[in-house]
């Protein structure tokens, strides 16, 4: 399960994007969006309540945000365009994507950083805190990384940016947003299946925090064959969902009682457990007939009344 506390900047640079602003930065707290900036309105704008007031509150900070959303917009500016020459793609659409952040454990006290980078869609360098230098995954990006490498001064600041400054952001934010940040909320659990013969899918949606973790057990032991856990993903409300799908496909209808479904959840007391029964599974199997049907007949009508 993911312990870790995290703050994470994502930049996107784009060229030649209609209707669509050539930077955009978001930023996230424990994957929640607190804040977000673009080259159209070029001013930080605060996308929760305590990070409002925390831009009232602290100008200075504000202002540091503002400073960094100009920088960063001219900076990858000139990335895009030194890349699409040395890559020889001077036409078209082209996107430049820099993630980058830190994370801070709570009980360890541990913190790590990770600044990487995209292009087109794909990983293009990434920054290795341990060695200070940069990580080339294709030969395409060699030259920026030895062009990068030599930037010393400016690879320690990110070192003190990502084991010093951002673990206190971090803090500083949880902190102001506790209330919210640190609001324990239970999901609703469901198990779902597409048709008789494919995997149970044990579905949790509307937890938070997303420190979160969900498993199937037999006779009180995790599973780990015959299992498929998806993602973490965002609900448009704050809180979070995910599932883990479980293959019976050589399970005997006599057995399925001594499986279960567990969510487990960071900051919660209990918990929640879910027995595998036929009877509380939920599916459409059966009613995508009568769904057809349906179909048929009001475009059958549309025509009927058109005519
Ligand atoms: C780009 O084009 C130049 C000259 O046409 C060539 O020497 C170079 O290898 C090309 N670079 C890539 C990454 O394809
Ligand atoms: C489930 O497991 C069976 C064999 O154990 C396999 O043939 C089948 O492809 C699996 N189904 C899925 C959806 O993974």
């Amino acid at each position: 399960m993911i312990m870790k506390h995290s703050l994470k900047f994502f930049f996107t640079t784009s060229s030649a994007v209609k209707n669509f602003p050539d930077f955009v930065v978001v930023a996230l707290v424990d994957e929640v969006q607190w804040g977000y900036c673009d080259s159209i309105s070029k001013t930080p704008e605060a996308k929760q309540d305590w990070a409002q007031k925390m831009f009232e509150d602290d100008p200075q900070h504000l202002e540091w945000y503002t400073q960094e959303c100009l920088l960063y917009q001219h900076k990858y500016k000139a990335h895009i365009d030194i890349l699409n020459q040395q890559l020889n793609q001077t036409e078209g659409v082209h996107i430049f994507q820099r993630m980058f952040g830190c994370e801070w454990d709570d009980e360890t006290g541990e913190v790590n950083g990770f600044a990487q980078f995209g292009y087109d869609g794909e990983d293009f360098i990434a920054f290795d805190l341990k060695t200070l230098t940069w990580i080339a995954p294709k030969p395409q990006a060699v030259i920026t990384k030895h062009k990068w490498d030599r930037d010393r001064a400016h690879n320690e600041w990110r070192n003190y940016f990502f084991t010093q400054q951002c673990p206190e952001f971090v803090k500083r934010y949880l902190d102001l947003g506790k209330s919210s940040l640190l609001r324990i909320e239970l999901p609703s659990v469901f198990l779902l299946q597409k048709t008789p013969s494919s995997p149970v899918s044990c579905h949790a949606t509307g937890f938070h925090p997303y420190r979160a973790m969900m498993f199937w057990r037999k006779d009180g032991e995790e599973l780990h064959e015959d299992v498929e856990h998806g993602e973490i993903l965002p609900n448009h409300d704050g809180s979070f969902q995910m599932s883990v799908d479980l293959n019976l496909s050589s399970v005997t209808p006599e057995d399925w009682r001594r499986y279960e479904c567990v969510f487990h959840l960071s900051g919660a007391k209990n918990d929640i457990v879910t027995k595998l029964d036929k009877k509380v599974i939920r599916t459409n199997w059966g009613k995508t007939g009568i769904l057809t049907l349906q179909c048929l007949f009001n475009v059958y009508m549309y025509f009927a009344m058109n005519i």
